[in-house]
């Protein structure tokens, strides 16, 4: 029995990256899962790569109703919600904040940070009512520190620090944990196409400075940030809440 043994979990952008990893540390650490994304083809091969524990469902995280009803479906389907990883995420739109086009920042909003809202939202009543819970939502280091040309991206993950605080002093009492993770750059296919190839046209140098701004001299890879993951939806975090979690290589530590 691993430290998820036995629990329900819901994870959003469980398609690619970050929840991918997370996705199968969790299902190896013993829990049953409700997979959520808007890639239905990449999500449903995940969940069979993982096999009977995992459902995979399509959901939009900007989307209310479809928020709701897989928390609804998670319940329904794995007879709980005992954890939840919001980690359905964007890069989206980029360059100075003198330049960014207003439909560009409210897509990013809707995604990264109200995508988190609804979320917590609907999942923390699941668990109230239960008398237990635990849910995770991804922050960034961007939600601890500035970074030039990603502002709405950073505007962004502070509000999921901000509402992540906020949601743990009111439901503390309730039995429900709720804490944030911040990791740097991570290996996934936001970073190495939407932010290397796309943004950065692949440029040496400046893929290497970024690199260099990591104390531990290397990028993460997605089951370094899963392992922190699983570890906060577990009942070994059981006395944390409230918290945004570095997963940074000290990154934010200077
Ligand atoms: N990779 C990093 O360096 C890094 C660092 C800090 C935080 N993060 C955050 O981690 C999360 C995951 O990022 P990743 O790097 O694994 O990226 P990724 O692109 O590999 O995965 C993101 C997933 O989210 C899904 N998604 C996008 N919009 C959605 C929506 N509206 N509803 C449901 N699903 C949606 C995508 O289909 C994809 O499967 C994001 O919130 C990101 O901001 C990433």
């Amino acid at each position: 029995m691993g430290i998820l043994g036995g629990k329900a979990v819901m994870i959003t952008g469980a398609a690619s990256g970050i929840g991918e990893a997370t996705a199968k540390e969790a299902a190896a650490e013993g829990a049953r899962l409700m997979l959520c994304d808007v890639d239905a083809e990449k999500g449903a091969a995940v969940a069979a790569a993982i096999g009977a524990a995992a459902i995979y469902r399509d959901c939009d995280v900007t989307d209310e109703a479809a928020v709701q009803a897989a928390v609804g479906a998670t319940v329904d389907e794995l007879g709980a919600i005992d954890g939840a990883f919001n980690c359905a995420g964007i890069l989206g739109v980029v360059g100075p904040i003198g330049e960014l086009p207003l439909d560009g920042w409210k897509q990013l909003i809707d995604v990264d940070l109200n995508g988190v809202f609804l979320c917590t939202k609907h999942q923390v009543n699941a668990m109230a009512a239960q008398g237990s819970g635990s849910i995770l939502n991804m922050a960034s280091a961007a939600g601890l520190i500035g970074w030039p040309g990603a502002s709405g991206y950073v505007a962004a993950k502070h509000g999921v620090v901000g509402l992540t605080k906020a949601a743990a002093l009111e439901y503390a009492a309730a039995g429900v944990r709720v804490n944030s993770i911040c990791p740097s750059y991570t290996l996934t296919p936001m970073v190495e196409k939407d932010l290397f190839e796309d943004t950065l046209g692949n440029d040496e140098e400046l893929i290497a400075a970024a690199r260099a701004n990591h104390p531990i001299g290397r990028f993460a890879q997605p089951p370094e940030i899963a392992a922190a993951a699983v570890w906060l939806l577990s009942d070994k975090a059981s006395f944390v809440t409230g918290i945004a979690m570095p997963v940074d290589g000290g990154y934010t530590a200077p």
